[in-house]
């Protein structure tokens, strides 16, 4: 009799420490990990940049944030169409580092390219004896919005690359078409200058 009052005793006492330590039974190392709000996914969120500059009145926006010796970019344009960021041209296009993408059929596309004309083209670093730079990227389509985050290491020692600096001023150029295309080129474009280290964008 007195052996089947303590073993109700002693379940008792198991259920209540695992009540008060919060433990359900489940190992806490297989549960869910909540969602990467860095994640290089094609959606911008809330507080994941440090950084913005819009264009345009905000037809084309720019966000950064550095990890380490990287930069992870997101440009966010109103097209469905092809989308680009250029760093550091000398006049026009011309030797311009950029990137190109766009987002067909829920697939993203992004390209590493250089204009080498004031115009264009601008080939693949690849087809240039180049690399392709570009260390993750994905983009999503949405709301008639086109937003496509990238990642790349500041200095990549690639000739078709430029740096991009932590502090100071990158210089920019934008655009963006109607387009899924590498040449059919833009219906919109623009420039400016990021500071680095701000928010703050002298461009158009
Ligand atoms: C997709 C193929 C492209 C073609 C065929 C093309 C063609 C042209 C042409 C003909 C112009 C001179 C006339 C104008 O201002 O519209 C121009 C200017 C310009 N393009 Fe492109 N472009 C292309 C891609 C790009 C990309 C990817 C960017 C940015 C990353 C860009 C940025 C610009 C800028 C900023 C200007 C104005 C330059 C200035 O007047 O200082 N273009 N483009």
């Amino acid at each position: 009799m007195k052996r089947c009052f303590i073993i109700p005793f002693v379940l008792i006492i198991c259920l209540l420490s695992a009540c008060i330590s919060g433990d359900d039974g489940s190992d806490s190392e297989t549960t869910t990990p909540p969602p990467n709000m860095e994640a290089i996914d094609g959606v911008v969120t809330q507080e994941e940049y440090d950084h913005k500059a819009e264009f345009s009145n905000g037809n084309f926006v720019v966000y950064w944030r550095f990890q380490d010796e990287s930069i992870i970019f997101a440009m966010v344009a109103k097209t469905d169409g092809m989308i680009a960021l250029g760093f550091e041209p000398e006049t026009g296009m011309k030797d311009a580092d950029m990137v190109i993408g766009w987002v067909k059929d829920g697939v993203a596309y992004l390209f590493d390219c250089y204009s080498i004309g004031e115009t264009g083209p601008h080939p693949e670093d690849i087809n240039l004896q180049g690399n392709d730079d570009i260390t993750a990227y994905a983009g999503v389509e949405y709301g008639g919005f086109t937003t496509i985050e990238f990642s790349r290491k500041l200095i990549t020692e690639d000739t078709f690359d430029k740096d991009i600096p932590k502090t100071g001023i990158l210089n920019v150029i934008w655009a963006y078409g109607p387009e899924d295309s590498l040449t059919l080129g833009h219906t919109n474009n623009g420039g400016g200058m990021l500071k680095m280290d701000s928010s703050d964008v002298v461009g158009y």
